[in-house]
């Protein structure tokens, strides 16, 4: 390993105790997806359009750590070049084992280094590093150098830790450390008596119970939460100002429910809120949601294009694909791609079987007549299938 973060040393070390996540292995692909592991949903969420596919795809996981979200980069982009890279060689020994038994190793190339070194893998498209840079002693540097490994055009997922909603394992990891709490199989067992020891009504134990104990039945998710070596997390103003120096775009949150003000006020408040440019918008959640543990969002280097397919004739000349992030299709009741129940009328249906049955022609071929009215409703029918991530557009042009 050539270059290396100041935290590098212990954090491979609490990383080869207990490599992460703890998934289970399993024979096959991995179930279901996340579309934010997924180039052509991702792109279009960051973008409004789908890719161009004439381009190679190059994808890297930067931290992949046991290769849970590795297996699924594989799995979700059959055209892609998967390279995966960590510190920590045990973690790095599941992540190969859980490849091979899920039948993407031949697809995939793993290294042991550090993500500072990315750059000199190549560029990539797509760059995902979740729960990583944040355990770097200058997470900047870090972001810096998966900055410079990305392709022109390309787009970075991001997950990092948030202050507001995560006080009470900020306070625990603090008493653990003024009682000298090793990260080993004892320190587990003792962190987890002095939680459990805690007053009824103790807000450090009921948040525990109420919102981290099923996350933490495994030791090594325990120990990745109350005995970290190296850990920093941020408010939303640090986190801009982190983005800020790292010269890429932000392109949005990738869990974009938890940023709607709607869940959380009404009436004259809502409106008022509205009204605030878009930051303050996401100041006024965090301040208001203190359940907010983390910030997952893309960043992405220009040039990048923005399409909100208000034009009609746009429309009708793009071609256009399922989206792969669907659960239960062929059907009318699917599982979008976020999970969520979603039901299709008959004409979606249609329309999404017309799509699948064509994906390379442009949209004017399902016109049935070449009338105006016709063009319109078709405009909008596809119009709605986008809005609701059913259907991924590329305009003809590139
Ligand atoms: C919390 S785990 C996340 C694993 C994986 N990304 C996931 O979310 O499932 C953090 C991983 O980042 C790795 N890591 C920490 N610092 C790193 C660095 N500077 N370069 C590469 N990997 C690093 C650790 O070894 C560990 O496997």
């Amino acid at each position: 390993m050539t270059m290396a973060d100041g935290a590098t040393p212990r954090v491979r070390d609490f990383y080869n105790t207990f490599p992460y996540p703890p998934d289970p292995l399993q024979d096959g692909p991995p179930p279901g997806y996340n579309w934010r592991w997924c180039y052509a949903t991702a792109y279009s969420h960051c973008t409004g359009r789908a890719p161009d596919p004439s381009q190679p795809l190059h994808v890297l996981d930067a931290g992949c750590g046991s290769g849970v979200s590795s297996d699924y980069l594989v799995h979700l982009n059959p055209e892609a070049q998967v390279t995966a890279l960590d510190i920590s060689p045990k973690a790095l020994a599941v992540a190969r084992e859980r490849l091979r038994r899920s039948g993407g190793e031949q697809r995939i190339h793993f290294h042991c280094m550090s993500l500072l070194e990315a750059p000199s893998l190549g560029r990539f498209q797509l760059i995902n590093s979740v729960g990583v840079l944040h355990h770097m002693a200058d997470p900047a540097t870090g972001l810096a150098a998966l900055a410079m490994a990305l392709a022109d055009g390309g787009i970075l997922h991001l997950f990092l830790y948030a202050d507001g909603g995560r006080w009470e394992i900020h306070r625990t990891q603090h008493a653990l450390r003024l009682l000298g709490v090793q990260a080993d199989g004892a320190g587990v067992r003792f962190a987890r008596q002095l939680i459990a020891q805690l007053p009824e009504h103790n807000s450090i134990l009921q948040r525990h119970q109420q919102r981290w104990s099923l996350d933490t039945v495994g030791d090594a998710a325990f120990a990745d939460m109350y005995l970290h070596p190296q850990e920093t997390s941020y408010t939303l103003e640090r986190l801009f100002r982190l983005v800020e120096g790292c010269g890429l775009r932000f392109l949005g949150f990738s869990n974009p429910r938890i940023w709607r003000l709607d869940t959380l006020l009404q009436g004259e408040a809502l409106e008022r809120a509205k009204a605030l440019p878009d930051r303050q918008q996401w100041q006024l959640v965090e301040a208001l949601n203190t359940d907010i543990s983390h910030f997952e969002f893309f960043l992405g280097k220009l040039p990048l294009p923005s399409h909100t397919w208000s034009c009609d004739e746009d429309l009708l000349t793009a071609t256009a694909q399922r989206n792969p992030c669907l659960w239960g299709w062929p059907g009318s009741r699917l599982l979008d791609p976020d999970l969520e129940p979603m039901d299709l009328d008959q004409e979606d249906v249609n329309l999404l079987k017309a799509i699948d049955a064509a994906p390379l022609q442009p949209l004017r071929h399902l016109l049935d007549a070449d009338d105006g009215r016709s063009r319109m409703r078709l405009g909008e029918q596809i119009r709605a299938l986008w809005q609701r991530r059913l259907a991924l557009l590329r305009p003809t042009i590139h």
